[in-house]
């Protein structure tokens, strides 16, 4: 693998990573409270960028500790393609822009059956997947999936890629995208 595709993947982690802890809020400022920051009064809440931090004792010393992390629900339906963009037989990976801001990756197939979108992240560890000969693929370990239905075919991925609802109408391909 490139240094470049490597360096994509690790920016596009943390983005992912940070995407999910604040459950796709625009990450701003540094918090001024973190978890293991020093803290002086146990018991004392405070939450910053939606996630509440509570002031306990951990071996003796007062430190912030992050409460569990709501995930929030996603849902949003998008025109990811033109019909005439997605040839019989063909793959796209689209950027599709979310409402909350940034991109996510979403994997597009026509075979016979009709359009199948499928999440753009492998299940093994994240990193994106593309379509090689036949099927979609993992670069990073090698897992690969079927690309009509996200099944797993080769892991060490043993969970299927994410699928979302596909439709074709007006003569453009439209994508529901949900975080889960
Ligand atoms: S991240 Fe895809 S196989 Fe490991």
């Amino acid at each position: 693998m490139s240094k470049s595709s490597r360096r994509a993947f690790i920016s596009g982690s943390i983005a992912s990573f940070t995407w999910l802890l604040t459950g796709g809020q625009a990450s701003g400022a540094a918090p001024a409270i973190t978890a293991g920051a020093p803290c002086k009064a146990k018991g004392r809440e405070r939450t910053v960028d939606g996630v509440t931090y509570v002031c306990r004792n951990v071996k003796g010393k007062l430190v912030w500790r992050s409460t569990p992390v709501e995930v929030k629900q996603l849902v949003f339906t998008a025109r990811v393609l033109e019909s005439s963009e997605l040839a019989l037989g063909s793959t796209k990976v689209v950027n599709v822009p979310t409402p909350i801001g940034g991109t996510t990756g979403v994997v597009v197939t026509r075979t016979d059956i009709g359009i199948t979108a499928l999440a753009v992240a492998c299940t093994h560890a994240g990193f994106p997947v593309a379509r090689v000969g036949k099927v979609l693929e993992c670069e990073l370990h090698g897992s690969k999936f079927e690309p009509t239905t996200g099944a797993v075919l080769g892991g060490p991925a043993v969970r299927p890629l994410l699928r979302y609802d596909a439709t074709e109408t007006n003569g453009g391909v439209y994508v529901t995208v949900t975080n889960g």
